[in-house]
């Protein structure tokens, strides 16, 4: 999950490669290094921390050299100090990388029992010691890093850089994503085109597999026996400027604030509203003649999976199999041939999701996803993409993303009910007019802050909180949970209401609230019910309901969010605004790093 980079160019590299990881400190901010080969000398600067901290390294201690690769860290071996940190030296070679070297143990002690020394924890460090090794057989740095990249097990990207080579980077690719940025007598490497954006916008994805011989005039790609491939070069639409945060004091809290535009446009690519009608937008299946759609994801975007189950199951009688992507990759789920799979990513990268993915493709079933990166390896690896028009998420905690993608599963669940002909011309219309209502009612939620705001100050004096719905609300109770924790570190559970007998409710007592999601739905009355066996144990409950909800609901709560009445459909998509502002005001009182939480990443590519 870490961001990496690589520059040949013209100029003194340093401060372009900190502007790119700058792009990439989403994938990771625990430590972060560059590192230029200057008039023969390898030079290095690294810091703990945010990036913040490398460029303070960077203003006292300046790097020259028109050559360097870059770093940004999210921790998987060794803990997150400088000595970490990438890029990590052996002799002549340098070396950044993303990912994990599963047969890191057994090359270490083989390397160990060499002679080679170890000066960090990481596995990256074996890779540059591999290196090494080849080059100490004579074999020129080329043929060296392909050796020492056959020895190697697991999930890479890495760029390879070696001292006195000012014209040489190599990059390989094995799982997390590698792209190639072509420039004018200058040539790039990064995790992804966003971070090439300021220098280039032509673009050569890596597949897996294949490493790229990088000079300042061109590159060639080879796979892993060494044969030339050709990849084809794409001109990428990665916006170049970085996203501020406006007005607001967090990127999370903008994310929030923009849902209304976002949902209406991601909708309206979906919807005519005009017509009442599903827009006629390719599938790579046809929703009249699958008769089960399999659905994998992982955190924010498997939650909003599961609530695309209650809707393309109610609406459209299609049976969804849905499955967190880490479980479905390994429990060898038969595929009937007349299924589809459908994946669900914001970045489009998350490592779990893609090898999903590519079990389906062996399965040899239609692919489609919901991306909001259309330029990710999900979307390049799928038959059709769903976009979310989300535009960029930067806050860890996915939000806007939540409720695109919302948003484009409740109206793929209405092209599906009206391709299956299980609602009529008539009900479809109904449910794209209900839908079209939704930005204005997440707007209309928004001004719920103040209320929300005052109750997060009460929330944050609690250790434990339980979050409780049926029906689409369960899912919603799930991400509540999730979101509270994620950034405020408050633990919180999430279950559906009935469950609550079957074990939770021995938790209940006044030191942990119950947050309870219940618009005025079909469910409403076994939902009170639930709230009713809360309070008589003394349980204190912050009910998140409609004004309807609010008016049939008889217990006694300790705060009751009124969220604006909803039709059945868009309701899922109004009351998460309230779950995110909670855990957005909560995380804001306790003084959390909102943003980049401790030990998360935007875009998780390792497992
Ligand atoms: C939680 C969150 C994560 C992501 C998950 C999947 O707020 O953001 O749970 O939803 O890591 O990421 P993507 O959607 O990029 O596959």
């Amino acid at each position: 999950m870490c961001g990496i980079v690589g520059i040949v160019g013209r100029a003194p590299v340093a401060p372009l490669i900190v502007d790119a990881l700058k792009r990439l400190e989403y994938r990771g901010y625990d430590s972060a290094g560059v590192a230029t080969i200057d008039h023969g000398r390898l030079g290095r600067r690294r810091a703990e921390g945010k990036l913040v901290n490398l460029e303070r390294r960077l203003a006292d201690e300046p790097l020259d050299g028109t050559i360097g690769i870059g770093h940004t860290r999210w921790a998987t071996h060794g803990v997150p100090n400088e000595t970490n940190a990438h890029p990590h030296f052996s002799g002549d070679v340098a070396i950044v990388h993303n990912g994990i070297i599963e047969n890191f143990a057994e090359l270490r002690a083989a390397l160990i029992a060499d002679g080679y020394e170890f000066s960090s924890q990481t596995d990256t460090e074996v890779v540059a010691h591999l290196v090494t090794r080849e080059l100490k057989k004579e074999l020129p740095p080329v043929e060296a890093a392909h050796a020492a990249l056959r020895e190697l097990e697991g999930a890479f990207a890495l760029a390879i850089m070696f001292r006195g080579e000012e014209d040489l980077i190599i990059g390989a690719r094995n799982g997390p994503p590698l792209a190639v940025g072509h420039g004018e007598g200058e040539m790039y490497l990064g995790s992804d085109a966003i971070a090439l954006a300021p220098f280039t916008n032509a673009i050569t994805y890596l597949e897996d597999g294949d490493w790229a011989v990088i000079h300042r005039d061109g590159m060639e790609i080879f796979d892993i026996d060494g044969n030339r491939v050709e990849r084809q070069k794409r001109q990428s639409v990665g916006t170049s400027y970085l996203v501020d945060k406006g007005n607001y004091r967090h990127f999370m809290e903008k994310e929030i604030h923009e849902q209304p535009e976002v949902v209406s446009h991601t909708l309206a690519h979906y919807l005519d509203f005009t017509t009442g009608a599903a827009k006629p937008f390719e599938t790579p299946f046809d929703f009249a003649a699958i008769d089960r759609l399999s659905v994998s994801a992982c955190g924010t975007a498997y939650l909003a999976g599961l609530v695309g189950k209650y809707w393309f199951e109610r609406y459209a009688r299609l049976p969804v199999d849905i499955d967190v992507a880490s479980e479905f990759r390994y429990r060898e789920m038969p595929l009937s041939q007349k299924s589809a799979a459908l994946f669900i990513s914001q970045s489009g990268e998350t490592a779990d999701t893609l090898a999903s993915l590519r079990y389906c493709r062996r399965e040899g079933v239609p692919i489609s996803a919901i991306v909001n990166v259309r330029e990710s390896t999900i979307a390049r690896e799928s038959d059709g993409i769903f976009p979310t028009l989300a535009g960029p998420e930067i806050g860890v905690a996915s939000t806007k993303a939540f409720t695109c993608q919302l948003s484009v599963l409740a109206s793929l669940a209405v092209r599906a009910a009206a391709a299956r002909g299980t609602i009529t011309r008539e009900g479809e219309a109904a449910l794209v007019r209900q839908l079209s209502e939704t930005p204005k009612l997440i707007n209309q939620a928004l001004k719920l802050a103040p209320q929300i705001e005052k109750l997060a100050r009460e929330l944050s004096l609690y250790k434990d909180v339980l979050y409780l719905g049926r029906d689409t609300s369960y899912p919603l109770a799930l991400e509540g949970a999730l979101k509270l924790k994620e950034i405020s570190y408050i633990h919180a559970e999430g279950y559906a209401a009935g469950e609550l007998k079957h074990g939770p409710i021995a938790l209940i007592d006044e030191k942990m609230p119950v947050i309870v999601i219940a618009p005025h739905d079909r469910i409403f009355d076994k939902t009170v019910s639930n709230m009713q066996e809360v309070a008589a144990r003394g349980g204190k409950i912050i009910l998140i309901t409609d004004a309807e909800g609010a008016r049939h609901a008889t217990v006694e709560t300790l705060d009751t969010i009124i969220v604006p009445d909803a039709p059945e459909i868009a309701a899922p998509i109004v009351h998460a605004l309230p779950i995110q502002m909670l855990a957005y005001y909560t995380a804001v009182f306790m003084g959390t790093d909102v943003d980049q939480p401790r030990n998360l990443a935007k875009s998780v590519t390792v497992e």
